[in-house]
């Protein structure tokens, strides 16, 4: 028994989010294990690498089921089975009831590609360049019934280029979430947050990063990103 927090990884399709956690937690100083990857769809490529990296895995396949609840209940049943204290939703693409997510209140994070609230919902990174925006990112949260509206755990921020297309910029809003996905978990499974209305407070924030300004301005005599403006 290592205590570290038993945490399930819930997908539907590829898992890069899976494998970055999955590789975080390979570090024996990490505070959570991922004991399990649960998969709606059968065919979602992350139970491969689950399997893979010796991990349980499951597919309980939405469409043999009835309703939500009938999923939910052979779900809930899982996680009981494999006692999964933590539950990562990465990539899963099925709406969780009301109920579903009250039980796991506070136990249960997503990871969303916009800086929330900004975005939510699907086809964030083409909606992100349609408006204009010159900062975009991911967003870790906890998982509230509405979507993509719990409270914010965590955010990166990237910068959005006037060459950006959507597959870009969603490659680098990516390489962002496999950063902090880990880092959120991390913070959960160590008992590191507190939700205090709507917000998070994290026990021991680290020192603040330096502003993210884009466009960064061109400055006059090679100045450049980084430095203050005279
Ligand atoms: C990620 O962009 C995640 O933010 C969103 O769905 C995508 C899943 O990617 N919810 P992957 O399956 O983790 O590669």
């Amino acid at each position: 028994m290592t205590g570290r927090r038993r945490t399930a990884v819930l997908i539907s399709g590829r898992g890069t989010n899976l494998q970055a956690l999955a590789a975080a937690a390979q570090s024996p100083a990490y505070p959570a294990e991922i004991a399990l990857v649960v998969a709606n769809r059968p065919e979602a490529e992350g139970l491969g690498f689950g399997k893979s990296k010796g991990i349980a895995t499951a597919a309980i396949d939405h469409k043999i089921y009835a309703g939500r609840e009938a999923f939910e209940a052979t779900l809930q049943k899982l996680l009981e089975a494999h006692r999964i204290e933590l539950i990562c939703l990465a990539g899963f693409m099925r709406l969780l009831t009301p109920g579903f997510v009250e039980r796991w209140a506070g136990r249960m994070i997503n990871i969303h590609p916009a800086l929330l609230p900004a975005f939510r919902g699907l086809d964030t990174h083409r909606r992100a360049l349609a408006e204009g925006v010159k900062i975009h990112g991911c967003t870790v949260h906890f998982v509230a019934p509405q979507m993509d509206a719990g409270p914010i755990i965590m955010q990166s921020a990237v910068p959005v280029l006037e060459t950006d297309s959507a597959h870009s910029l969603a490659e680098r809003v990516l390489r962002q979430e496999h950063a902090i996905y880990p880092l959120a978990l991390a913070l959960l499974a160590r008992g590191e947050l507190e939700i205090v209305g709507q917000a998070v407070r994290v026990a021991r924030p680290g020192e603040p990063d330096e502003p993210l300004i884009a466009p960064h301005p061109a400055l006059p005599g090679g100045a450049g990103k980084g430095r203050k403006p005279a």
